[in-house]
């Protein structure tokens, strides 16, 4: 029987910095879900990388005094072992400076210019020295960069350009026949919208600077950095038959880039496309972007350090959010999950356990314990990228297993039987925990004698002689000033920062809006303007389980579909009150997570200063238009 294969790869990160929190999340996914996938019987080829080339990495290099590739080399080893403190097991780490992608960038250029898709063009664009970088006409405020507040030029360069707008129809169609394509299901909508307005060409070479592949058709340009980057998930598996992709794993960021620009070029050089992209949130940092100059940043080191354990690390990011969804770091929160889950759940039936077996011995028997432990559940979760849910399965059968400790009271009937149902459980879970976890797991069948692999699941343990060993996981205090010495400086100027956060788009337009509310920034008049407000129908009003407060709204938004959400109304309508209401609805807000449901946004309200009185707003013509925009 073939093996089936199975290809995951990360995003190439910009070796421009050490690794942080947050490529360390997207890295631990990738490594979590191919060991999940290799314990169960498929081959499995495992990428990540860097990417090299391009304007920015040529710029931190000048600043350090060094040469691009020097400056490179001297940081990929810091990647490598960064990722070696994580445990992770890649298959292949892809540099885009490697000669093999480096080829195979300019044969699939040829290939695309051999097809007509590749025209040379002017571009002119309004540009920011500074940045250096193009802005639309939108993105710049009165004419400025947002960023440094200076006048934008208008800049004209030789170029080439990708026929993207060729491939709109295509695109469309690719998302329509493949709906797991953009996982989950709010980004695959929001990139069919964005493409439905249409897709213009870009500019896929530079001859401003030089770091970067030769166009085969004309040495003077060099390629641009986001194609040459995409083509290194097909350079690595070209020759090994891995291509075509099941899972591209990434943040939010760069979702545009890898759903749009990504197939459309493989379509162009007639390669299959990627099966899957599997799109997470953001990683905040005391609910703010991650982000070196504000000294908001954590890396790998760090992190690590916390706890002294890195399957601490692998297990809290995993466990702490929702796949899918933003989440802010927290020392504390690691430290008590260490704490609290690793420490006292998990390691105290272990070291339990192991002790009574050392005293008292082992008879083999069926193990009904085990029943409590739903696998099957189990692995859909893990396949339905529900780690944090997958977790919470185990840990509630490892309380289970504590309980049933203390409750056969073993220490006074010395009952092998139950001793053997106790350490046969024990191998479940560390089979299980094992893509989570795989240190501590492979301690556990050291010290149980058992393999870690699916067929043991199913296979009673083996009795062997076993010894209470070391404790798993070690105790951690958590010291409020070590992170307040981290923190320092942080709070001073920080309505000075905020400030220039919302300028800067940094934080998402949820906070703002509060922010706004909180009257502590003073928002520019641009910063409404990127709100989306539409008049919406309210179709259906439903309960959510357990909330007294929420209602669950259908909207009707016109053009933009159907939309829920999740409006704090409860208490002051009533069903009746509500349906076919004509409401006012924030459209372009980042989802959110209410009692179990996604909302998609919020609707307009207005509230008193304690929350005991909520008007909605709504337009006094009820033949407004649905998906109607407001400005
Ligand atoms: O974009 N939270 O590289 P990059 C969660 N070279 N994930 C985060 C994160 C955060 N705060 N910050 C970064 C690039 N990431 C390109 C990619 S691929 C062909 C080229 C993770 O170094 C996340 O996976 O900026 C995000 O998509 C990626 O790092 C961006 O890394
Ligand atoms: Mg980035």
């Amino acid at each position: 029987m073939k093996t089936k294969k199975f290809y995951v790869t990360t995003p190439i990160y910009y070796p421009n910095d050490i690794p942080h929190v947050g490529h360390a999340y997207t890295t631990i996914v990738a490594d979590v879900i191919s060991r999940f996938y290799r314990l169960n019987g498929y081959d499995v080829f495992f990428l990540t990388g860097t990417d090299e080339h391009g304007k920015k990495i040529q710029e931190a290099a000048e600043k350090a005094g060094k040469k691009p590739k020097e400056f490179v080399d001297e940081l990929i080893p810091k990647f490598k072992d960064a990722w070696k403190k994580l445990n992770i097991n890649y298959d292949r780490f892809i540099r885009t400076t490697d000669k093999d992608h480096e080829k195979i960038v300019q044969e699939v250029l040829q290939k695309v210019y051999d097809k007509g898709d590749i025209y040379f063009g002017k571009y002119e664009g309004l540009y920011c020295v500074a940045c250096e970088r193009y802005y639309t006409e939108k993105e710049l405020e009165n004419g400025n960069c947002p960023i440094h507040k200076r006048p934008a030029i208008l800049l004209k360069e030789d170029s080439y350009f990708f026929r993207l707008s060729k491939y709109q129809k295509k695109l469309l169609e690719l998302y329509k026949k493949n709906p797991e394509f953009i996982f989950p299901e709010s980004r695959r909508n929001e990139v069919i919208s964005r493409v439905k307005e249409g897709l213009r060409d870009f500019s896929i070479s530079r001859t401003s600077f030089d770091w970067g592949i030769k166009l085969p058709f004309d040495k003077k340009h060099v390629c641009y950095v986001w194609f040459d980057a995409l083509l290194n998930y097909y350079s690595a598996t070209k020759e090994n038959g891995y291509w075509p992709a099941d899972a591209h794993l990434m943040a939010k960021d760069i979702v545009w880039f890898h759903a749009v620009y990504w197939p459309a070029m493989l379509m162009s050089a007639g390669i299959k496309f990627p099966k899957r992209l599997l799109v997470h949130g953001y990683w905040t940092f005391d609910k703010e972007k991650i982000s070196k100059s504000r000294g908001k940043i954590i890396n790998v080191d760090e992190l690590v350090s916390l706890t002294k354990n890195s399957d601490s690390v692998r297990y809290f990011l995993l466990r702490d959010i929702v796949f899918g969804e933003d989440g802010d770091f927290s020392e504390k929160a690691l430290i008590d999950r260490h704490n609290g889950e690793l420490v006292n759940k998990l390691g105290n039936l272990i070291s339990r356990v192991s002790g009574l077996i050392e005293k008292y011995g082992l008879e083999k028997c069926e193990n009904l314990l085990a029943k409590k432990m739903n696998i099957k559940k189990f692995n859909e979760l893990i396949k339905n990228y529900e780690f944090d849910k997958a977790l919470n399965e185990v840990f509630s059968f490892i309380d289970r297993c504590n309980e049933y400790v203390q409750h056969k009271k073993i220490w006074e009937t010395k009952n092998k039987k139950v001793l053997y149902e106790l350490a046969d459980s024990i191998k479940i879970i560390a089979i299980l925990l094992y893509p989570f976890i795989p240190e501590s797991c492979e301690k556990i069948a050291k010290q149980f004698n058992f393999k870690i692999n699916f067929k043991e699941l199913k296979t009673p343990l083996k009795i062997s002689k076993i010894q209470k060993g070391e404790h798993l996981f070690s105790p951690v205090e958590y010291k409020k000033e070590d992170k307040q010495k981290r923190d320092k400086g942080l709070q001073k100027g920080d309505k000075e920062n905020l400030q220039k956060n919302v300028n800067n788009e940094k934080i998402n337009k949820q906070v703002l809006i509060h922010k706004i509310m909180e009257g502590i920034a003073e928002v520019d008049f641009s910063d409404w303007q990127k709100i989306d407000l539409r008049v919406a129908q309210i179709k259906e009003v439903e309960e959510i389980p357990n909330a007294d407060k929420l209602w669950k709204l259908k909207l009707d938004v016109g053009e933009l579909g159907e939309r829920t959400i999740c409006a704090g109304i409860k208490q002051f309508y009533k069903k009746e009150e509500l349906i076919n209401k004509k409401i006012i609805y924030f459209t372009n807000l980042k989802p959110r997570i209410l009692k179990g449901v996604e909302s998609q946004g919020m609707l307009l309200a207005a509230t008193n200063s304690d929350h005991t009185k909520v008007i909605l707003i709504s337009p006094i013509d009820n033949n407004a238009e649905n998906g109607m925009k407001i400005s």
